[in-house]
């Protein structure tokens, strides 16, 4: 197949939500229709459960569990499809958003009974930070969920994004009976299946025809009519170049669990998201179709057995094909690095691949050369954008408990950060540390690595910092600020100067005080 085939038949994306709305569930059932996999329950969860806190290795094991399901390919009418999984726990939100930056598109599922939830609203910040293209599906209408309409209005509301009913549910719970397609005008009746792959239809040329009373009962067809109508002058057809700006958002509605609503999910997904877009870099935007192999790292992934300090990194194929054994420029180390042993992954099973293509995502074993953002060419010095640090929620500081173990201490700490399992921050004169997460679980986490892994005793203490920001603005005002605030400046690590603060009030007062300075939560902001 040709180079520009390749690229034109690949679709990499993420399907994204709150823990528990079904994403896991949704995935299987896609695997189902790709033909991966034959059974449902065939893929593990990889939630971290509420395992209790202490059980450090147990968190470690279902982090593993990750690494397995990362990538999930699989062919369908012709496309491949990459699916990026993220973790469901909330600490490492981190992570599901960087991998937002290898993708070109998501599926955002959402809990009919609960509606939009906290972290569904934080992920669709990160989305139309990077004006990725948006489908929503909404799952468990087995369940009694809110009303349809209201469910729209409030994606609309907290989610601030247009969006365009593709199916329409009859009714919900109990009394749930299928689906209307709104575009095709056709019936898609619900029985529970967990096993089925594939739904019925019941092409429909007018809502009119009396069949409709017969299979719905007159007073829901009715219901279905008047819906439809309403709906139809409210939205009209889905318009493709809004939804790939990111502007509308075209929704389903079905159960994940009863493998219902998912074809119509998928054909149109096939058929509307994007293929591999171009991506910008320091120096010039890189188009997919560019013959010169480009990528860059979005996730690390330390082995789980201690013993062996490797880890693997994955790189998302920009441009060109990614071939093994090929010698690339690591252009933050500028150095030669080759990979004798790549690979991809197929469902649940890695394979060793010769090549990959844009849209590709492909695991490298690394000794410690990669952090997250770094970029591969073929000798071209430009680093991909848009894989932002954000500020973490809680901080504290690194203190070292055992002063004959310093070095092991700052390795680990270096090497643990790199992963992106925390973001680090070094005030000199002092060489003071502050980690920040987003939850109290890669403190443990980290703590339990450090010693077991490198040897090296700690503790973190709590600090009262409310938010790194990062700063732009008059250059001067910066250093004058940077004087003035000295105590509460420290490096991130690609060397930015970053001002812990210490409230919203302090930082506020000090965006007063200092009206040329823009203070960012992002390492990465327009200006
Ligand atoms: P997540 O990855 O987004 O965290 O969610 P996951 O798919 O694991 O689904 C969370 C729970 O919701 C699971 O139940 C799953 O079976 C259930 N679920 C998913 N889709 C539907 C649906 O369409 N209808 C209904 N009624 N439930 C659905 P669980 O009890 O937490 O886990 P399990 O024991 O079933 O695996």
């Amino acid at each position: 197949m040709s180079f520009d085939k390749e690229i034109a038949r690949r679709k990499t994306f993420a399907i994204i939500s709150h823990p528990d709305a079904g994403k896991t569930t949704l995935t299987e059932k896609f695997l189902l229709f790709g033909g991966q996999i034959q059974t449902a329950g065939a893929v593990k969860s990889n939630k971290i459960k509420k395992t209790a806190a202490s059980d450090f290795m147990e968190i470690e094991k279902q982090r593993g569990i990750s690494v397995a399901t990362s990538v999930m390919s699989f062919e369908y009418k012709g496309k491949l499809v990459n699916i990026l999984d993220t973790p469901g726990h909330k600490d490492f939100a981190e992570d599901t958003y960087r991998t937002l930056t290898a993708v070109d598109s998501v599926i955002l599922v959402v809990d009919c009974v609960k509606g939009v939830e906290e972290q569904t609203e934080r992920l669709m910040e990160v989305c139309r930070m990077r004006a990725t293209p948006v489908i929503v599906f909404i799952n468990k209408l087995d369940r009694d969920g809110k009303d349809p309409f209201d469910l729209l209005e409030e994606l609309e509301n907290k989610l601030n994004i247009k969006v365009h009913p593709m199916s329409w549910p009859i009714n919900m719970g109990r009394d749930f009976k299928g689906v209307y397609l709104l575009e095709s005008g056709s019936l898609n009746l619900f029985e529970s299946n967990k096993s089925k792959v594939s739904d019925d239809y019941l092409r429909l040329t007018d809502l009119q025809d009396s069949r409709l009373d017969g299979m719905l009962g007159e007073k829901d067809a009715e219901k279905l009519r008047e819906d439809a109508e309403l709906i139809d002058g409210v939205y009209g057809k889905v318009n493709r170049e809004e939804y790939m700006q990111a502007h509308v958002a075209p929704v389903f509605f079905g159960s994940a669990l009863n493998n219902f609503g998912i074809q119509e999910l998928l054909d149109t997904f096939i058929e509307l998201a994007p293929i591999p877009q171009s991506r910008p870099t320091s120096a010039r935007d890189v188009d997919p179709n560019e013959k010169k192999f480009t990528g860059f790292i979005f996730k690390i992934h330390a082995n789980l057995d201690p013993k062996h300090r490797d880890r693997i990194a994955f790189l998302r194929v920009c441009s060109g094909v990614f071939e093994r054994n090929k010698p690339y420029t690591h252009v933050r180390l500028e150095k030669q690095v080759r990979f004798a042993n790549p690979y991809t992954f197929l469902a649940q099973s890695k394979e060793v691949v010769d090549d990959a293509y844009p849209g590709d995502v492909v695991g490298l074993y690394d000794t410690g050369n990669f952090k997250i953002g770094d970029t591969l060419t073929e000798g071209e010095k430009l680093m991909f954008k848009g894989i932002p640090s954000f500020s973490p929620e809680i901080f504290k500081e690194l203190l070292n408990l055992d002063p004959m173990k310093s070095k092991q201490l700052e390795k680990g700490i270096q090497q643990l950060t790199d992963e992106g399992l925390a973001s680090l921050f070094t005030q000199e004169p002092g060489s003071r540390k502050f980690v920040g997460t987003v939850g109290e679980l890669q403190f443990e986490v980290l703590q339990y690595r450090l010693e077991h892994e490198y040897g090296a005793k700690c503790r973190f203490d709590p600090r009262q910092i409310h938010k790194a920001c990062w700063m732009s603005g008059d250059e001067n005002e910066i250093k004058d600020f940077m004087k003035f605030r000295m105590n509460n400046i420290a490096m991130d690590k690609d060397g930015q100067p970053v001002f812990l603060a210490e409230t919203g009030y302090i930082l506020r007062t000090m965006q007063e005080k200092y009206p040329k300075i823009s203070f960012h939560a992002t390492s990465e902001f327009k200006v």
